[in-house]
């Protein structure tokens, strides 16, 4: 990626971020909505440490970009933006937790368990994850029945138990099992894979794209999957706390296989230059219009956070 490439890149995130996170803070606040009877205020303050402390907001970009690439943006692609970063910053609460992988630092803060307690964390993800289905199925979601639904059901695929759960129970076993490539493929393309590819995937639904498009963006998706928990496990090789905000050598202190650890660091390069010339060559019908999703693939794989 040239120098001006990155710029442009992390002007566009900033700029997505900033929208997406201005309607997490609103959805998120403590006023109490239509159909709840209450919003404890500590549960709310624990989930807002889990979604409101600076993260990168990768697959709200995404999302929005791939509205756009079909000419929708505004309030619909941003709320099913901000409910992907509710179900995204639960999977984070949770793995964190010291039965999964016991950090106490995430996004260069205390994780939700240290600044509150387990049981706040375990709730925290609990209410984010059901919180995600109410904002994509209300009728403030402005998008026809049909459309909500579909996205509601691939969001279940994709942070279900085929899906993200089941790839963090996978990836908990590999602690213990040392799963060959193949294996360790399958789980990360469901760990991570499934809500990038579901981030790309519903920009397309959402913007009624034919099927063989739809299909298109969600492989793209799985394609940057891939190399987001590729680039990943390098950095938890390569990287340290200060810089990713989230404490490094975790993989290899956990014994847990890599592709990064089972071939090294250059073979892993190598695998990360192929993955974005995939994603690239994926996006190639789109022409000029999908620039900012290609510069998203070439910053995945070269991320430095
Ligand atoms: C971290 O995701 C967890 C993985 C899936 C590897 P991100 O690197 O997108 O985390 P934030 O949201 O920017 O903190
Ligand atoms: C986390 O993978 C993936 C999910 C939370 C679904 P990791 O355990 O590698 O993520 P980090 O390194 O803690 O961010
Ligand atoms: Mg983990
Ligand atoms: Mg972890
Ligand atoms: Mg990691």
């Amino acid at each position: 990626m040239t120098q001006e490439d990155m710029m442009a890149f992390e002007a566009a995130r900033m700029m997505h971020a900033d929208a997406v996170e201005a309607v997490l803070r609103d959805l998120l606040d403590s006023r109490v909505r239509d159909g709840e009877v209450d919003r404890p205020e500590r549960l709310m303050a624990a989930i807002r440490h889990g979604v409101l402390n600076g993260g990168k907001r990768l697959r709200p970009f995404l999302l929005i970009e791939s509205a756009a690439l079909f000419g929708i943006d505004g309030t619909a692609p941003l709320r099913v933006a901000a409910a992907l970063e509710c179900v995204h910053c639960y999977s984070l609460v949770h793995d964190d937790l010291p039965a999964m992988d016991d950090d106490d630092l995430r996004r260069g803060q205390p994780t939700v368990h240290k600044a509150f307690d387990e049981a706040a964390a375990i709730l925290a993800g609990d209410g984010l994850l059901t919180y995600a289905f109410d904002i994509v199925a209300s009728n403030d979601t402005a998008l026809p029945t049909d459309i909500r639904l579909t996205l509601i059901r691939e969001l279940a695929l994709a942070a279900g138990l085929g899906g993200m759960v089941g790839g963090q129970a996978l990836d908990l076993e590999a602690e213990r099992r040392r799963p060959d490539e193949e294996g360790i493929i399958r789980l990360q393309a469901m760990k991570t894979g499934a809500l990038i590819r579901f981030a790309c995937q519903a920009g397309a639904l959402i913007g009624a794209a034919s099927p063989a498009e739809t299909e298109r963006l969600a492989e793209f998706g799985s394609a940057v999957g891939l190399a987001f928990q590729l680039a990943d496990d390098l950095l938890d090789l390569t990287s340290d706390a200060q810089t990713l905000g989230k404490a490094t050598g975790k993989d290899a202190a956990a014994g847990k296989a890599t592709l990064a650890s089972l071939h090294g660091v250059d073979w892993a390069n190598r695998q990360l230059d192929g993955l974005v010339e995939q994603a690239h060559d994926l996006l190639q019908p789109f022409g000029e219009e999908a620039r900012r999703l290609r510069l998203a693939a070439s910053f995945v794989a070269e991320r430095m956070h």
